[in-house]
């Protein structure tokens, strides 16, 4: 009998563990993907400058859907419990003005959604124009205010 309730209590504690361990790890691992996605976001922004040169529209399609899908997926990776650790460049106004953040991030992905429609109808510097205003303008006006100094 005291043994099955040994065996009992630590199994219990083991899970315990388990279950604060996956927390943890959780906890990491968003703010891994949330930097991964910026990184993707940064180099897809890149690739449709070159692509926009070429005059090869449908890949500039193609990068700014998958940028703005990003955005999207973004607004879910900054819980409360991922204000520090992993190296995040996150700042704390972050959480201070939420509401603030992620109208910033729809408003971004609503750009970048609206530079779509553009890249099947202009080309060449203008699609550049619309680029610059649309897509890279967002960056700074949001780590500004939302990123640390890097
Ligand atoms: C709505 C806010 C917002 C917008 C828009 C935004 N960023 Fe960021 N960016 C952040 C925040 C916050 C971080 C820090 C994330 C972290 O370290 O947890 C970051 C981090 C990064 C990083 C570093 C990722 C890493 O590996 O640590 C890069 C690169 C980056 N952004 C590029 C860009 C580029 C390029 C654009 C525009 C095309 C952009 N970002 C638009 C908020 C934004």
């Amino acid at each position: 009998m005291i043994n099955f309730f040994q065996f009992l209590v630590s199994t219990i504690l083991s899970i315990l563990l388990l279950i604060v361990i996956a927390f943890a790890d959780d906890h990491g691992n968003i703010i891994k993907e949330r930097k991964s996605l910026f990184k993707q976001n940064y180099s897809h922004a890149k690739r449709m400058s070159a692509e926009i040169t070429k005059g090869n529209n449908e890949k500039v399609i193609e990068l700014s859907q998958k940028m703005s899908a990003n955005y999207d997926k973004l607004l879910d990776l900054f819980p409360d419990n991922t204000k520090t650790g992993y190296d995040t460049e996150a700042l704390p106004t972050i959480w201070l003005q939420k509401e603030e953040f992620n109208a910033l991030m729809i408003e971004t992905s609503n750009k970048v959604k609206e530079f779509t429609v553009l890249a099947s109808e202009l080309t060449g510097d203008e699609l550049k124009d619309a680029q610059k205003k649309l897509i890279w303008s967002s960056c700074k006006t949001c780590h500004d205010k939302f990123r640390m100094p890097h």
